[in-house]
């Protein structure tokens, strides 16, 4: 954040350090945008653009209104910055799937996910039934191939969380939420309602990861809390703090709560990074190398690990299911400041 800050202290006023920054790429390499810049600037940016579509195979995500388009990004030392929306919420969708996979390891250490579920991506869709067949292991027989941010494997993490009735893990799911978020989340009922009418094929998903021992028990019970975490509201600015925190070594960088202790931290941006973007994984990473996860609902969230957690709401998603505003946004935003963690300084620089 270093550099950050060094921009910021130098006080020049924004509109001639932003036009010269957009005008001369090779000068934004030496004196990186501030945040709010870089923010201002990819909102103009991308504002009007109209490619992709919501989602609409759930039919509550279809009514929602596709010029939302809101940014915040939370650095480490806790500053917000925003343009746009950021106080319509949408639901977390698969975000959520990044929180309750960090709580099975908070719970039971980094070992746990990797041998029920496994850490590998499936290059597959983020609810394909044929990647489950893929893999071919049965749990207990190695390591399975697979991980926590595709439905089987969110659905079977969501099996993991110990509570002793539903409504006991639910408040163990939502308050893990509300933490890293910093403030009191609740569940969109429309969402709910809609996604639990029509998720057949997430039932589907859950009868065969009971089957092939991924669940132990009640695979009903999982997908209802699954459809829960996911009908989850949140705003940009919740789920920029939410990605702060995985930045921060798992610690609130607003509230100041240690969410998830530093040592699991790692293990769960390595999985955002392989498998965050689904299919499209590779790609991002080539492009931002950021560890990021998408949403149904429009948002993404990236960490950029000491530095900064970046988010942004953008209902239109591509082919791969993610928001298509997001990931041009973050991709700016990121890269104007120095945020990608594999380009490190030349020594002496
Ligand atoms: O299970 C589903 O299909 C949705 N609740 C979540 C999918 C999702 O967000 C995929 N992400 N891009």
């Amino acid at each position: 954040m270093n550099s950050i800050k060094r921009h910021v202290a130098f006080g020049a006023p924004a509109i001639g350090l932003l036009s010269l920054a957009l005008a001369i790429p090779v000068l934004r390499a030496q004196a990186p945008a501030s945040p709010q810049q870089a923010i201002d600037a990819a909102y103009s940016k991308y504002r009007t653009l109209k490619e992709g579509k919501n989602a609409d195979y759930i039919p509550a995500l279809a009514k929602v209104d596709p010029n939302l388009f809101g940014i915040a990004l939370v650095t480490t030392d806790g500053k917000v910055f925003t343009a746009g929306d950021i106080k319509t919420e949408v639901s977390i969708q698969s975000i959520s799937k990044v929180f309750t996979m960090a709580q099975v390891i908070q719970e039971q250490g980094l070992d746990a996910i990797e041998k029920r579920i496994g850490v590998d991506a499936t290059g597959a869709r983020f609810n394909s039934i044929i990647a489950v067949e893929a893999v071919k292991t049965v749990v207990g027989t190695g390591a399975p191939e697979m991980n926590p941010l595709v439905n089987p494997g969110a659905i079977s993490a969501t099996s993991m969380v110990s509570g002793s009735s539903s409504d006991d893990v639910w408040k163990k799911i939502i308050g893990f939420h509300n933490d890293a978020a910093g403030r009191q989340l609740s569940v969109i009922q429309d969402v709910y309602k809609s996604e639990s009418d029509t998720n057949q094929r997430n039932q589907a998903i859950g009868a065969l990861m009971l089957a092939y021992g991924y669940i132990k028990s009640n695979w009903q019970q999982a997908v209802d809390l699954y459809t829960r975490q996911c009908s989850i509201g949140v705003n940009a600015k919740d789920l920029a703090t939410m990605a702060a925190t995985l930045a921060s070594a798992g610690k609130n960088p607003v509230t100041g709560k240690q969410v998830l202790d530093a040592d699991k931290v790692p293990g769960v941006l390595a999985v955002m990074s392989t498998a965050g973007l689904y299919d499209d994984s590779g790609k991002w990473l080539y492009h931002t190398g950021l560890p990021a996860k998408s949403g149904v609902g429009g948002g993404i969230i990236a960490v950029s690990p000491g530095k900064f957690g970046i988010a942004v709401v953008s209902p239109p998603l591509d082919d791969a299911g993610n928001s298509i505003r997001a990931q041009r946004a973050i991709a700016d935003i990121s890269n104007a400041l120095g945020g990608n963690p594999y380009a490190a300084k030349k020594a002496g620089s």
